[in-house]
């Protein structure tokens, strides 16, 4: 049984394997063709923060495959109420194949899949976004080629830290660029390097959207972000980390990426995202696909 709380949760063949399903799946969503592989299972999504996206890709995908999804905010069921996380992740595995929990510390994630004796899914965590690197795999395959190189421009964030993990498996060539007092730790890099990635670090987001064929960035404050937000902010706006068209106008034509949702005008403008250059929202919607291609791998084996 695999958990997947970070992308090398699966081994790159795995990967692979999640992404070709992911597209074979999408193309029957395409052509009108069912594919309820998964009748009668029955994923519960344990929430403690919000979500648009996740949310919906989420309980969607297991409709169109035939299963269940059950939404429970942290608010609504015991867990909020002060029930220890070992014990919801040893009851909910009594009634559902697996669950899918957004946490705002990645040690509950971990709680959660220690106790729970199904696959547990990362929807979210102050650490890593895998389904939404998933996601951003299959969307820069289908853009831009199986060897992009890909820029990641802000902060270092969850999204960031899966995806540059997720593109080193998937063979993509990355540069990161953040402020030095926001950097990523030295563990994200190494575990780049593990599948024989080198990544390009820098401070400098020019030199990292050089020929890049894709730039990505993120919110600069997250979530589970509590200290000095004005002070961050005018870090990254000083630093020159905004993707705005000035920055692009260094790269070469490069195709622009964002997990959403967006704060116009601080790490993204509107003209940009508004740009025939945005993909967000064929990344936006193979977050279903993709997630649909994971929940096939973990409980049917394919
Ligand atoms: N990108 C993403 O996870 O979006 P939501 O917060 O809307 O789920
Ligand atoms: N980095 C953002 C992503 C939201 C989907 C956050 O954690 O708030």
């Amino acid at each position: 049984m695999t958990d997947v709380l970070d992308i090398d949760d699966l081994d790159p063949d795995e990967l692979d394997a999640v992404l070709a399903e992911a597209a074979a799946l999408k193309a029957d969503v395409a052509a009108n063709e069912p594919h309820a592989v998964l009748p009668e299972r029955s994923l519960a999504m344990l929430f403690e923060q919000p979500s648009t996206r996740t949310r919906v890709s989420f309980e969607v995908g297991m409709t169109q495959l035939g299963g269940h999804a059950v939404f429970l905010g942290k608010e609504d069921i015991q867990l909020g109420r002060g029930e220890p996380i070992k014990d919801t992740a040893r009851a909910l595995a009594r009634y559902v194949d697996a669950i899918m929990a957004r946490v705002g510390d990645h040690d509950d994630l971990e709680a959660l899949a220690e106790y729970a004796d199904v696959p547990v899914v990362n929807g979210l965590s102050d650490e890593a976004h895998p389904a939404q690197t998933l996601a951003d795999l299959l969307t820069v395959r289908e853009q831009c080629g199986f060897d992009a190189e890909v820029a990641w421009v802000g902060d270092a964030n969850n999204v960031g830290a899966s995806f540059v993990v997720g593109a080193a498996m998937a063979g993509l060539d990355v540069s990161v660029a953040t402020p030095e007092a926001y950097a990523f730790d030295e563990s994200v890099f190494e575990r780049a390097r593990e599948y024989g990635a080198e990544p390009t670090v820098t401070h400098d987001p020019v030199e990292a959207v050089d020929d890049a064929d894709v730039v990505y960035t993120d919110v600069w404050v997250s979530m589970a972000d509590a200290e000095n937000p004005e002070e961050k902010r005018e870090t990254f706006y000083d630093g020159g980390f905004q993707v705005n068209e000035d920055l692009l106008a260094h790269g070469d034509d490069p195709a622009v990426m964002h997990c959403l949702p967006a704060h116009r005008g601080e790490e993204i403008t509107d003209d940009v995202i508004e740009s025939d250059a945005a993909i967000v929202w064929e990344q936006a919607e193979n977050r279903m696909h993709a997630q649909k291609g994971l929940l096939v791998h973990l409980l049917n084996g394919d």
